[in-house]
């Protein structure tokens, strides 16, 4: 693959200071003759949108490998008005994928991650299987994508609450340096995938629903559980915000302790965080800091009630920041509200994005 350094340059500008939109032409613009992308778990709900987002920002697949589980292999999946064959996991890795987005699940990427690797792919993996391998980068493109290099032929793309947290804590973390987060999430059910979502629609409709994804019901209700208990009290979802931060912002001295919450909302996740800072802070300047942050929209006016909310953050690919005030219980502490689509770029935005920065930097086979 070949690109010329003034397009690198260009797309290193337009990367760390433009929207996405325009990131996405570049990309488009410096994309190489051929490019074979396989989309595993393209039946399911980050697969989808996986497609979906690679549609939108105009990728450029000479060849589209839709792959799920032997029930699924056949079915057909439209793609940019195409249909396309479903295929086996061994047919993927025959067809010597250049790329192969994988959204599903830990156990399947666990068996077939490194397959894929050994043939020349590089995956880009949804699932929480390697993002704390130490031999695996795990990558949030506005925060950490200079840590890839050609070698790296299986990358984790972090948890959803995470993405979003770290986009707008970088910043910050760069100009007052973070001493301490606390955060509380209010996780929307498309986090759990489809079944979730039949559940929610299900009881909503009927008041019931025959499938579960969930032990309670959630529709009129908030379950203080993702993910399971792990020894120390805390869930999975919980521990991964706090390792998966530290890891992506390289940073072991952030401390940083979660709630997580799922609640019947299916736009995107919402976080409540406190932040603590070394240094001193003004808060209009926080504020402009945010706002001029590549892949953030500050939605910060409480005079005319605006502020981040699933509602408007669905189907969209930025991070929304809000509810920015002083902590006045404590010095150098701020509270914020951030709302992203978990979706798109807790999964498949910024799996993509990974993948546009690889070819654009000439870091795949
Ligand atoms: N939802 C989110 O917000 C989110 C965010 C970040 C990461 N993730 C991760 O992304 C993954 C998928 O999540 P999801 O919400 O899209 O789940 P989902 O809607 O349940 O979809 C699962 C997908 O995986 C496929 N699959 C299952 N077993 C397979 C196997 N053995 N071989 C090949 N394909 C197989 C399914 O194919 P069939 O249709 O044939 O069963 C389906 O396409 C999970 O690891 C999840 O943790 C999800």
């Amino acid at each position: 693959m070949i690109i010329t350094s003034k397009k690198r340059n260009l797309f290193i500008n337009y990367f760390f200071n433009v929207d996405l939109q325009f990131f996405s032409l570049i990309t488009f613009a410096t994309q190489k003759n051929e490019m074979k992308i396989a989309v595993v778990g393209a039946t399911g709900l980050v697969g989808t949108k996986m497609l979906q987002v690679l549609a939108e920002r105009n990728f450029e697949v000479t060849e589209l490998i839709p792959v799920a589980s032997e029930k699924s292999v056949g079915k057909l999946i439209n793609f940019k008005g195409k249909d396309y064959k479903v295929h086996s996991m061994q047919q993927a890795i025959d067809a010597k994928p250049h790329i192969a987005l994988f959204s599903a699940g830990g156990s399947t990427s666990l068996e077939f991650a490194e397959k894929f690797a050994a043939v020349g792919t590089t995956v880009i993996d949804n699932s929480s299987a390697w993002r704390m391998d130490p031999t695996k980068k795990l990558v949030v493109p506005e925060v950490n994508a200079n840590v890839l290099t050609k070698a790296d032929k299986v990358i984790a793309n972090p948890n959803c609450s995470t993405i979003q947290m770290v986009v707008a804590l970088m910043p910050l973390h760069k100009k007052y340096k973070i001493k301490r987060v606390v955060v509380s999430t209010y996780q929307s059910v498309t986090g759990t995938g489809v079944k979730a979502v039949n559940q929610l629609m299900n009881e909503r409709e009927k008041g019931t629903s025959e499938e579960m994804a969930y032990k309670y019901k959630i529709d009129m209700n908030a379950i203080p559980q993702i993910d399971v208990f792990l020894d120390n009290g805390y869930t999975k979802e919980e521990m991964k915000m706090v390792n998966e931060t530290k890891k992506i912002m390289g940073d072991n001295s952030i401390q940083l302790t979660a709630t997580t919450v799922r609640i019947p909302v299916m736009g995107g996740h919402s976080e409540s965080v406190n932040l603590e800072f070394e240094s001193e802070f003004d808060i209009q300047e926080v504020k402009d800091l945010l706002a001029n942050s590549p892949g953030i929209i500050l939605q910060d006016e409480p005079a005319n009630q605006i502020y981040p909310m699933p509602m408007w953050a669905h189907d969209k690919d930025e991070v929304f920041v809000g509810r920015i005030r002083r902590d006045e219980s404590q010095p150098k502490t701020l509270n914020m509200w951030i709302v992203s689509d978990n979706l798109r770029k807790g999964a498949a935005t910024n799996a993509v994005q990974i993948a546009e920065y690889l070819i654009v930097n000439n870091l795949i086979n």
